[in-house]
């Protein structure tokens, strides 16, 4: 499925207000990791509060013992302090990545902004070598913008 074809899907997710926040996103996790084929582990993270660390929401795919990751550290960690997209086409090669499983390849990770603040992300990793373009950097913009509109 293109990218196209899963943004009104995306949108009847986060605009269905009788399930709840987790619910929704876990949708969308699911959502993402069936119909994007180098999406193999898709999940949110939030930060925790005014603390500077992220915690773990929603995700499908491995189980990961990283439930926590304080600010600046690995891909998640620096994008909580960068506000900017990370592409890693190749996460052997970046020394600040926290690994969490040696099928993956690369990742992306794109903040979520409400009012201009960076609240969270959402991470997904490839067990394909560099299989993102811009156009899941646009697309993963559009994922967190709704849910940065509508939950
Ligand atoms: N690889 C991430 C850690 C989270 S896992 O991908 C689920 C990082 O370097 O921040």
């Amino acid at each position: 499925m293109n990218f196209e074809e899963l943004k009104p899907q995306v949108n009847a997710i986060v605009t269905n207000t009788n399930k709840t926040d987790d619910e929704r996103l876990l949708e969308i996790c699911e959502l993402l990791e069936a119909s994007v084929k180098h999406y193999n582990w898709v999940g949110f993270y939030f930060r925790n509060g005014k603390k500077e660390e992220l915690i773990l929401g929603p995700y499908v795919g491995e189980p990961t013992e990283h439930n926590v990751i304080p600010f600046g550290k690995g891909i998640c960690g620096q994008v909580a302090v960068s506000n900017e997209n990370f592409v890693v086409p190749d996460v052997a090669a970046q020394d600040n990545y926290i690994a969490c499983s040696i099928t993956v390849k690369a990742e992306i990770v794109v903040p979520i902004f409400v009012n201009g603040a960076n609240i969270g992300q959402i991470d997904i990793d490839s067990n394909t070598q560099d299989p993102f373009s811009e156009a899941d950097e646009r697309f993963l913009e559009f994922v967190c913008a709704q849910v940065s509109k509508h939950m």
